[in-house]
Protein backbone atom coordinates (compact mmCIF):
# COMPACT_ATOMS: atom_id res chain seq x y z
CA UNK A 1 0.00 0.00 0.00
CA UNK A 2 1.27 3.66 -1.02
CA UNK A 3 0.50 6.78 -0.10
CA UNK A 4 -1.21 8.28 -3.14
CA UNK A 5 -0.30 11.88 -2.23
CA UNK A 6 2.98 14.26 -3.06
CA UNK A 7 5.33 13.23 -0.03
CA UNK A 8 8.65 13.98 3.21
CA UNK A 9 11.93 13.94 5.84
CA UNK A 10 15.03 16.23 7.03
CA UNK A 11 15.42 19.74 8.04
CA UNK A 12 17.59 22.77 6.40
CA UNK A 13 18.99 25.43 7.13
CA UNK A 14 22.05 25.38 9.82
CA UNK A 15 24.25 22.29 10.75
CA UNK A 16 21.37 19.70 9.36
CA UNK A 17 21.30 21.34 6.01
CA UNK A 18 22.65 18.78 3.41
CA UNK A 19 26.04 20.44 2.18
CA UNK A 20 26.33 21.24 -1.25
CA UNK A 21 29.32 18.98 -2.86
CA UNK A 22 30.01 18.07 -6.28
CA UNK A 23 27.53 15.26 -5.63
CA UNK A 24 24.40 17.61 -5.45
CA UNK A 25 24.79 17.92 -8.99
CA UNK A 26 23.97 14.37 -9.27
CA UNK A 27 20.80 14.65 -6.48
CA UNK A 28 19.28 17.01 -8.58
CA UNK A 29 19.21 15.19 -12.02
CA UNK A 30 17.62 12.39 -9.83
CA UNK A 31 15.14 14.71 -8.62
CA UNK A 32 14.59 15.65 -11.90
CA UNK A 33 14.19 12.09 -13.30
CA UNK A 34 11.71 11.26 -10.55
CA UNK A 35 9.23 13.45 -11.85
CA UNK A 36 10.16 12.91 -15.42
CA UNK A 37 9.16 9.55 -14.60
CA UNK A 38 5.60 10.40 -13.07
CA UNK A 39 4.89 14.25 -13.28
CA UNK A 40 2.70 14.51 -10.04
CA UNK A 41 -0.86 13.89 -9.91
CA UNK A 42 -0.62 12.48 -13.53
CA UNK A 43 -3.08 9.57 -12.95
CA UNK A 44 -5.71 12.28 -11.40
CA UNK A 45 -7.52 11.03 -14.49
CA UNK A 46 -8.08 7.99 -16.80
CA UNK A 47 -9.10 10.42 -19.40
CA UNK A 48 -6.83 10.96 -22.39
CA UNK A 49 -3.90 12.86 -21.16
CA UNK A 50 -3.58 16.33 -22.58
CA UNK A 51 -7.27 16.52 -23.17
CA UNK A 52 -9.43 19.38 -21.50
CA UNK A 53 -11.81 16.30 -19.98
CA UNK A 54 -8.56 14.60 -18.37
CA UNK A 55 -7.41 18.62 -17.08
CA UNK A 56 -10.69 18.89 -15.61
CA UNK A 57 -10.72 15.39 -14.20
CA UNK A 58 -7.34 15.97 -12.57
CA UNK A 59 -8.55 18.88 -11.18
CA UNK A 60 -12.07 18.38 -9.44
CA UNK A 61 -9.84 14.96 -7.58
CA UNK A 62 -7.26 17.48 -6.64
CA UNK A 63 -9.69 19.80 -4.86
CA UNK A 64 -11.79 17.21 -3.73
CA UNK A 65 -9.11 15.48 -1.71
CA UNK A 66 -6.95 18.69 -0.49
CA UNK A 67 -9.63 21.28 -0.38
CA UNK A 68 -7.69 23.12 1.61
CA UNK A 69 -5.74 24.71 -1.04
CA UNK A 70 -8.37 26.82 -3.04
CA UNK A 71 -8.32 28.49 0.16
CA UNK A 72 -4.94 28.42 0.76
CA UNK A 73 -3.83 30.30 -3.04
CA UNK A 74 -7.38 32.94 -2.65
CA UNK A 75 -6.86 32.61 -6.27
CA UNK A 76 -9.21 35.31 -6.76
CA UNK A 77 -6.97 37.90 -5.19
CA UNK A 78 -4.05 37.86 -7.53
CA UNK A 79 -6.46 39.29 -10.69
CA UNK A 80 -4.10 41.55 -12.34
CA UNK A 81 -0.89 40.96 -9.68
CA UNK A 82 2.09 39.38 -10.67
CA UNK A 83 2.14 35.65 -9.55
CA UNK A 84 5.81 33.14 -9.71
CA UNK A 85 5.12 29.77 -8.97
CA UNK A 86 8.08 27.62 -8.26
CA UNK A 87 7.32 23.91 -9.12
CA UNK A 88 4.01 24.30 -10.95
CA UNK A 89 3.95 20.73 -11.86
CA UNK A 90 1.18 19.97 -14.70
CA UNK A 91 -0.17 23.01 -13.60
CA UNK A 92 -3.51 22.91 -11.90
CA UNK A 93 -3.13 25.82 -9.48
CA UNK A 94 -1.04 27.64 -12.32
CA UNK A 95 -3.78 27.47 -14.23
CA UNK A 96 -5.90 28.78 -11.54
CA UNK A 97 -4.21 31.70 -10.70
CA UNK A 98 -4.26 32.72 -14.86
CA UNK A 99 -7.94 31.60 -15.05
CA UNK A 100 -8.50 34.31 -11.98
CA UNK A 101 -6.64 36.98 -14.32
CA UNK A 102 -2.98 36.73 -12.90
CA UNK A 103 -0.43 37.55 -14.92
CA UNK A 104 1.29 33.99 -13.90
CA UNK A 105 5.17 32.99 -14.61
CA UNK A 106 5.80 29.28 -13.84
CA UNK A 107 9.03 27.02 -13.12
CA UNK A 108 9.56 23.69 -12.79
CA UNK A 109 12.22 21.43 -13.06
CA UNK A 110 10.55 18.61 -14.78
CA UNK A 111 10.43 19.24 -18.58
CA UNK A 112 7.65 15.93 -18.26
CA UNK A 113 5.45 18.20 -16.28
CA UNK A 114 6.26 21.76 -17.80
CA UNK A 115 4.96 20.07 -21.00
CA UNK A 116 1.81 19.02 -19.64
CA UNK A 117 1.48 22.43 -17.87
CA UNK A 118 1.96 24.20 -21.46
CA UNK A 119 -0.71 21.90 -23.05
CA UNK A 120 -3.57 22.84 -20.14
CA UNK A 121 -2.95 26.49 -20.97
CA UNK A 122 -3.20 25.80 -24.69
CA UNK A 123 -6.31 23.71 -24.00
CA UNK A 124 -8.09 26.38 -22.17
CA UNK A 125 -6.96 29.57 -24.26
CA UNK A 126 -4.62 30.95 -21.23
CA UNK A 127 -1.48 32.64 -20.75
CA UNK A 128 1.86 32.49 -18.37
CA UNK A 129 5.53 32.40 -18.69
CA UNK A 130 7.28 29.33 -18.64
CA UNK A 131 10.55 28.46 -17.49
CA UNK A 132 12.16 24.95 -17.27
CA UNK A 133 14.96 24.75 -14.47
CA UNK A 134 16.33 24.40 -11.15
CA UNK A 135 14.66 26.78 -8.54
CA UNK A 136 17.85 26.75 -6.22
CA UNK A 137 19.57 28.77 -9.55
CA UNK A 138 16.33 30.45 -10.42
CA UNK A 139 17.59 33.81 -11.09
CA UNK A 140 19.97 32.57 -13.72
CA UNK A 141 17.54 31.37 -15.81
CA UNK A 142 14.07 33.40 -15.11
CA UNK A 143 14.08 37.07 -15.39
CA UNK A 144 14.74 39.28 -12.21
CA UNK A 145 11.23 40.88 -11.87
CA UNK A 146 9.44 42.18 -8.38
CA UNK A 147 6.15 39.90 -7.90
CA UNK A 148 3.46 40.34 -5.66
CA UNK A 149 3.21 36.91 -4.77
CA UNK A 150 5.51 34.23 -4.97
CA UNK A 151 3.72 30.63 -4.53
CA UNK A 152 5.26 27.08 -3.90
CA UNK A 153 2.89 23.78 -3.32
CA UNK A 154 4.57 20.43 -2.45
CA UNK A 155 8.10 21.73 -4.03
CA UNK A 156 10.90 22.94 -1.59
CA UNK A 157 10.79 19.81 0.58
CA UNK A 158 11.92 18.20 -2.76
CA UNK A 159 15.09 19.83 -4.06
CA UNK A 160 18.85 19.01 -1.92
CA UNK A 161 19.09 22.65 -0.86
CA UNK A 162 15.90 23.76 0.02
CA UNK A 163 17.60 27.01 1.56
CA UNK A 164 18.73 27.86 -1.84
CA UNK A 165 15.65 28.53 -3.02
CA UNK A 166 14.62 31.18 -0.47
CA UNK A 167 17.77 33.05 -0.77
CA UNK A 168 17.09 33.25 -4.06
CA UNK A 169 13.32 33.92 -4.08
CA UNK A 170 14.36 37.02 -2.63
CA UNK A 171 15.07 38.52 -5.35
CA UNK A 172 11.65 38.27 -6.71
CA UNK A 173 10.19 40.39 -3.71
CA UNK A 174 9.35 43.76 -3.12
CA UNK A 175 8.49 44.66 0.40
CA UNK A 176 4.84 44.02 -0.67
CA UNK A 177 5.80 40.39 -2.01
CA UNK A 178 3.69 37.56 -0.35
CA UNK A 179 4.94 34.31 0.26
CA UNK A 180 2.38 31.26 0.09
CA UNK A 181 4.71 28.10 0.68
CA UNK A 182 3.76 24.37 1.62
CA UNK A 183 5.99 22.12 3.34
CA UNK A 184 5.73 18.88 4.56
CA UNK A 185 5.28 18.42 8.77
CA UNK A 186 7.28 16.09 10.51
CA UNK A 187 4.44 16.30 13.62
CA UNK A 188 1.48 14.75 11.56
CA UNK A 189 -0.80 11.66 11.24
CA UNK A 190 1.26 10.85 8.01
CA UNK A 191 4.53 10.54 9.71
CA UNK A 192 3.67 8.60 12.58
CA UNK A 193 1.32 5.96 10.18
CA UNK A 194 4.43 5.51 8.11
CA UNK A 195 6.91 5.07 11.04
CA UNK A 196 4.36 2.40 12.80
CA UNK A 197 3.05 0.63 9.76
CA UNK A 198 6.34 0.50 7.24
CA UNK A 199 8.85 0.65 10.72
CA UNK A 200 7.24 -1.37 12.84
CA UNK A 201 7.66 1.43 15.40
CA UNK A 202 11.16 2.43 14.45
CA UNK A 203 10.87 6.47 15.28
CA UNK A 204 14.76 6.45 14.74
CA UNK A 205 14.32 5.49 11.02
CA UNK A 206 11.71 8.29 10.47
CA UNK A 207 13.56 10.42 7.52
CA UNK A 208 14.50 7.03 5.38
CA UNK A 209 10.88 5.44 6.25
CA UNK A 210 9.35 8.75 4.98
CA UNK A 211 11.45 9.31 1.96
CA UNK A 212 10.57 5.83 0.80
CA UNK A 213 6.99 5.67 1.55
CA UNK A 214 5.66 9.14 1.79
CA UNK A 215 5.33 9.58 -2.33
CA UNK A 216 2.50 7.95 -4.60
CA UNK A 217 5.89 6.53 -6.69
CA UNK A 218 8.42 5.02 -3.97
CA UNK A 219 12.34 6.61 -4.18
CA UNK A 220 11.68 10.57 -3.99
CA UNK A 221 15.57 10.94 -4.07
CA UNK A 222 14.57 14.14 -1.84
CA UNK A 223 11.84 14.71 0.62
CA UNK A 224 12.16 16.64 3.89
CA UNK A 225 9.66 17.55 6.18
CA UNK A 226 9.65 20.52 9.20
CA UNK A 227 8.83 21.33 12.33
CA UNK A 228 7.31 24.95 13.10
CA UNK A 229 10.93 25.85 14.51
CA UNK A 230 12.48 23.68 11.55
CA UNK A 231 10.42 26.01 8.93
CA UNK A 232 11.12 29.54 10.99
CA UNK A 233 15.28 28.32 10.91
CA UNK A 234 14.87 27.56 6.62
CA UNK A 235 13.11 30.91 6.58
CA UNK A 236 14.71 33.00 8.75
CA UNK A 237 15.07 35.86 6.12
CA UNK A 238 11.17 35.87 5.96
CA UNK A 239 8.75 37.30 8.28
CA UNK A 240 6.03 34.40 9.58
CA UNK A 241 2.42 36.54 8.93
CA UNK A 242 1.08 33.25 9.72
CA UNK A 243 1.51 29.20 9.47
CA UNK A 244 -0.69 25.96 9.89
CA UNK A 245 -1.41 22.78 9.33
CA UNK A 246 -4.04 20.99 7.03
CA UNK A 247 -4.70 17.60 5.95
CA UNK A 248 -4.94 14.30 6.99
CA UNK A 249 -5.90 12.15 3.73
CA UNK A 250 -8.68 9.65 4.98
CA UNK A 251 -9.40 7.59 2.48
CA UNK A 252 -8.78 3.78 1.59
CA UNK A 253 -6.11 3.82 -0.18
CA UNK A 254 -7.01 0.24 -2.13
CA UNK A 255 -10.67 1.86 -3.07
CA UNK A 256 -8.68 5.38 -4.10
CA UNK A 257 -6.99 3.96 -6.60
CA UNK A 258 -9.73 2.74 -8.31
CA UNK A 259 -11.37 6.45 -7.87
CA UNK A 260 -13.44 5.67 -4.78
CA UNK A 261 -13.70 7.57 -1.99
CA UNK A 262 -14.44 5.68 0.97
CA UNK A 263 -13.12 6.97 4.45
CA UNK A 264 -10.78 4.26 6.87
CA UNK A 265 -13.03 3.14 9.98
CA UNK A 266 -11.16 4.97 12.44
CA UNK A 267 -11.65 8.34 10.62
CA UNK A 268 -15.32 7.28 9.71
CA UNK A 269 -16.42 7.53 13.20
CA UNK A 270 -14.54 10.21 14.34
CA UNK A 271 -16.88 13.54 14.24
CA UNK A 272 -16.46 16.21 11.74
CA UNK A 273 -15.17 18.75 14.13
CA UNK A 274 -12.72 16.27 15.82
CA UNK A 275 -11.19 15.15 12.51
CA UNK A 276 -10.45 18.88 11.59
CA UNK A 277 -8.97 19.58 15.00
CA UNK A 278 -6.65 16.62 14.27
CA UNK A 279 -5.54 17.86 10.96
CA UNK A 280 -5.11 21.48 12.56
CA UNK A 281 -2.47 19.77 15.41
CA UNK A 282 -1.41 16.65 12.91
CA UNK A 283 -1.83 17.99 9.19
CA UNK A 284 0.91 16.21 6.38
CA UNK A 285 0.69 20.04 4.79
CA UNK A 286 2.59 22.74 6.60
CA UNK A 287 0.70 26.00 5.22
CA UNK A 288 3.32 29.21 5.36
CA UNK A 289 2.25 32.91 4.66
CA UNK A 290 4.93 35.25 4.91
CA UNK A 291 6.86 38.45 3.74
CA UNK A 292 10.66 39.54 2.73
CA UNK A 293 12.23 40.57 6.55
CA UNK A 294 11.66 44.54 6.84
CA UNK A 295 14.67 46.17 7.49
CA UNK A 296 15.54 48.97 9.31
CA UNK A 297 17.66 51.27 7.10
C1 LIG B 1 4.91 17.21 -5.48
S1 LIG B 1 5.08 18.00 -7.01
C2 LIG B 1 4.06 19.45 -6.77
C3 LIG B 1 3.61 20.06 -8.06
C4 LIG B 1 2.58 21.18 -7.92
N1 LIG B 1 3.03 22.25 -7.09
C5 LIG B 1 1.28 20.61 -7.40
O1 LIG B 1 0.89 20.94 -6.26
O2 LIG B 1 0.65 19.83 -8.11
C6 LIG B 1 6.74 18.63 -6.83
C7 LIG B 1 7.22 19.40 -8.05
O3 LIG B 1 8.41 20.12 -7.68
C8 LIG B 1 9.28 20.14 -8.78
N2 LIG B 1 10.64 20.42 -8.27
C9 LIG B 1 11.37 19.68 -7.39
N3 LIG B 1 12.56 20.26 -7.18
C10 LIG B 1 12.58 21.39 -7.93
C11 LIG B 1 13.55 22.40 -8.15
N4 LIG B 1 14.74 22.38 -7.54
N5 LIG B 1 13.25 23.42 -9.00
C12 LIG B 1 12.05 23.46 -9.64
N6 LIG B 1 11.10 22.53 -9.47
C13 LIG B 1 11.35 21.50 -8.62
C14 LIG B 1 9.12 18.74 -9.36
O4 LIG B 1 9.58 18.65 -10.67
C15 LIG B 1 7.60 18.53 -9.23
O5 LIG B 1 6.92 18.96 -10.38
Amino acid sequence: MRWPACGPTRPARGPEAVSATAESTSVIDQVRAYWNRRPCNIRHSTKPVGTREYFDEVEARKYFVEPHIPKFAEFERWRGKKVLEIGCGIGTDSINFARAGADVTVVDLSDESLELCKKRFEVFGLKANFYSGDAEHLSEFVPVEKYDLVYSFGVIHHTPHPEHVFDQIQRYCKPETELRVMLYSKWSWKVFWIIFVYGKGAFWRADELVARYSEAQTGSPVTYSYSFGGVRRLMSEYDMVKISKDHIFPYRIDKYVNYEYEWVWYFRWLPMPVFRWLERRLGWHTLIWARPKTRAS
